[in-house]
């Protein structure tokens, strides 16, 4: 059995559906905070062909919460989402990102080590290379993270390098770039509250009682002057825990990879795509730049093609139409009262 960490969050609710289409049976461990209890009715009622799906309500900070889990599953190994994630909360509030992210973190290593669990995935992120001193960005960047968030990130990296030399726990650190798009069968997607992300943002303000979207920047030396990232799909990012935690199983040793595509879209070709995919005129708010945002940020993903045999599939107009249903359906359901 796997341990999901922050199973009902947006990336772990599509790696959850990803281990059960690779035959894994799964436990989510989500306090529920930013995770839904809603995804994980749904994560509970996919037919997977007789996998199970058991959900643990608990928080990382508490050592006897994950402790239990151990104790009432055999888990084989872990895939590691439950964190905060906000960039620029993490500044303003940093006392709240170590202690959930890397505390947290802890406290899940030292229940792994108690019952022999010694293989790892870890969702960590591109923000740990801070500042692009070049692009696309490889593994061999320098990892000077900007901000708390990428900083806690690098913390727990750095700790799983020693955990591995000292108690041989293996890790798989998968440095994500910009994920985008939901489930293709539409049953879980992104839902945050309040959303930052460009994508979803963009989308929602094409709904009735939608805010008008608001470009940040427009005078970055780009292409066009808006920022330009790599966006990844998130069911193709899903796979690659997948393939992450069979490269573990098969012996391979303690690694870190991009997930990205290796090309880059601005904003305002993104926007562009947006109207495209959904066939409206989308009114648009233009402010000054968002502190904190690098200009370019795309990845070079040679590695975790080589050594995982992962390639990113899917386009991002694929990624922004999945994430147009799930707006879709978010915002009927939440107009119903079905969900809160
Ligand atoms: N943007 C807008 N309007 C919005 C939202 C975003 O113009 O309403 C712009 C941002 O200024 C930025 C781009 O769209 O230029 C992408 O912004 P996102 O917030 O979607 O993504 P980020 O690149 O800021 O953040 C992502 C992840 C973080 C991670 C970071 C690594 O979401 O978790 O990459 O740098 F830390």
């Amino acid at each position: 059995m796997i341990l999901v960490t922050g199973g009902a969050g947006y990336i772990g609710s599509h790696n959850v559906i990803a281990l059960l289409d690779a035959g894994y049976d799964v436990v989510i461990f989500d306090n529920l905070e930013l995770g839904h209890i809603e995804t994980v009715e749904t994560l509970k009622n996919i037919n997977s062909n007789g996998r199970v799906v058991d959900f643990v309500k608990g928080d990382l900070q508490n050592l006897v919460d994950i402790k239990s889990v151990f104790e009432k599953h055999k888990i084989d190994a872990v895939v590691h989402f439950a964190a905060y994630s906000q960039v620029a909360e993490s500044v303003k509030n940093p006392q709240k990102y170590y202690f959930n992210n890397v505390y947290g973190t802890l406290n899940l290593l030292c229940a792994m080590l108690e019952n022999n669990v010694k293989r790892i995935v870890f969702s960590s992120t591109a923000a740990t290379y801070g500042e692009p001193v070049y692009v696309p960005i490889d593994e061999k960047h320098p990892q000077m993270p900007i901000n708390t968030y990428g900083k806690t990130k690098l913390m727990i990296e750095n700790i799983m390098d020693d955990y591995d030399k000292a108690y041989g726990l293996r890790s798989v650190r998968l440095r994500y770039f910009n994920v985008a798009g939901a489930d293709s069968q539409n049953r879980v997607g992104e839902w945050h509250e309040p959303e930052t992300h460009l994508i979803p943002n963009i989308l929602k303000s094409t709904f009735s009682g939608g805010k008008t979207f608001q470009m940040f920047g427009t005078d970055y030396p780009t292409k066009d002057g808006t920022c330009v990232r790599d966006y990844i799909n998130v069911e193709d990012l899903a796979k690659a825990h997948v393939l992450a935690l069979k490269y573990l199983e098969n012996g391979g040793r303690t690694n870190f990879f991009n997930l990205g595509t290796n090309e880059g879209n601005s904003v305002k070709e993104v926007f562009s795509s947006c109207e495209k995919v959904t066939e409206k005129e989308i009114s648009v708010e233009i402010k000054p730049r968002r502190e904190g945002d690098p200009a370019t940020l795309i990845a070079d993903n040679k590695k975790a093609k080589e050594d995982l045999g992962w390639s990113p599939e899917r386009s991002l107009e694929e990624s922004i139409l999945t994430a147009y249903n799930w707006e879709d359906k978010l915002t009927k359901s939440i107009k119903i009262g079905c969900i809160k």
